[in-house]
């Protein structure tokens, strides 16, 4: 049987338990052409709340009853197409389920043999191409600048950082509590780290900034995007990447600091991952030779069980996972 995660209805605020249905139906029978993958890892992403709501975004809304829309990856267990064998491995969006059938499309291969499968749905999948890109076409990062990073322990923050020391930049993280902020230091070499839990962000932003900000990566938006649009510099570059603080509420805070893009020339500029898709590939060689050259750290924190699949997403808001969220749903 094929165990499923369906959209029971639309969440208001935080989802519960109940947003979602687990169901168990017949594993897809393949026609000509297609391929039945047996999904061993589910990526669990903040924009997964965001096509939850019937809103008009950059994607249709998951449908009500429709299996969550999610990214994984998995094994071909099964082969009527020219494309790929049994025991090929593949990655795309196969949503928060045990098995699935595809005539390939939007489905690319991966080498188990290179790096682990969940590297290719953290840093060499969706989130490293959303750090490779927001970072080096919106953020236009020059050797010296200063760039300071919401959500810095996460998925996507965690390689805008690494990628931007390797770059030459100075780096500063924001992340929640003391035991991330010491891991942007110790573990990914950031030059320095807030814990926008304690104290006063203004105050912290002037302290690990004191020449200003050149570049800023958001991930969170709300008051943390006002505190860093405070300390910009001239010609600076604000990438909105996301705004988890806002996910949740039914009205979202916009900046209120915005001025200070006229006063200091600077850009603010939204960017969605996708729309580099074409370019996916060379960034992942590049990536892919950082990692082996040893510069560039991949952390995956992954759960297990399908079943658990409301209570570990939901790490995503509490910020109880350090790197990549991952979900196991099937043997290796
Ligand atoms: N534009 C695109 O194409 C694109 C693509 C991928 C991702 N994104 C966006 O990029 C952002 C990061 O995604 P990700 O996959 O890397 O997630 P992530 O950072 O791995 O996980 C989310 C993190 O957000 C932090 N957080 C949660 N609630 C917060 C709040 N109220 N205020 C401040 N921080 C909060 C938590 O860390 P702490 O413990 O530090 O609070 C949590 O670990 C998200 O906004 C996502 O939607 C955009």
């Amino acid at each position: 049987m094929n165990k499923q995660i369906r959209l029971a209805k639309r969440p208001e605020g935080l989802p519960k338990k109940d947003t979602w249905n687990l169901v168990e139906e017949e594993i897809p029978t393949i026609e000509d052409g297609e391929v039945l993958i047996k999904q061993h890892y589910i990526s669990l992403d903040p924009a997964m709340r965001g096509w939850m709501n019937d809103a008009k975004s950059y994607i249709p809304p998951v449908q009500i009853n429709e299996v969550m829309r999610a990214g994984s990856i998995g094994e071909v267990i099964e082969s009527k197409s020219d494309k790929y064998k049994v025991g090929d491995y593949l990655s795309g969006w196969g949503g928060v389920q045990q098995y699935v059938k595809t005539n390939g499309d939007n489905w690319y291969q991966v080498d188990p043999r290179l790096a682990p499968l969940p590297v290719y749905i953290g840093t060499l999948g969706m989130p490293g191409m959303t750090a490779y890109f927001g970072i080096f076409r919106v953020g236009q990062i020059k050797e010296g600048e200063t760039v300071l990073i919401s959500g810095a322990a996460g998925a996507v923050g965690s390689v805008v950082g690494q990628i931007a020391k390797i770059k030459g930049c100075k780096v500063v993280g924001i992340a929640g509590g003391e035991d991330k902020c010491r891991y942007l230091i110790e573990e990914l070499g950031f030059d320095g780290a807030i814990d926008y839990k304690k104290g006063n962000i203004y105050d912290a932003i002037k302290r690990e900034c004191p020449v200003g900000i050149d570049v800023y990566f958001d991930n969170v938006g709300g008051d943390i995007l006002d505190a860093a649009l405070s300390r910009i510099n001239m010609h600076a570059r604000i990438v909105i990447c996301g705004a988890i603080s806002q996910y949740n509420r039914n009205v979202v805070q916009g900046p209120s600091n915005y001025l200070a893009l006229l006063v200091k020339r600077a850009r603010m500029e939204g960017m969605v991952v996708m729309d580099y898709a074409k370019d996916y590939k060379q960034a992942a060689f590049e990536m892919g030779t950082w990692m082996k050259e040893g510069k560039l750290k991949s952390k995956e924190d992954i759960y297990e069980g399908i079943e658990n699949f409301h209570k570990t997403f939901l790490r995503l808001f509490s910020g109880d996972k350090l790197g990549k969220l991952v979900l196991k749903v099937s043997e290796d």
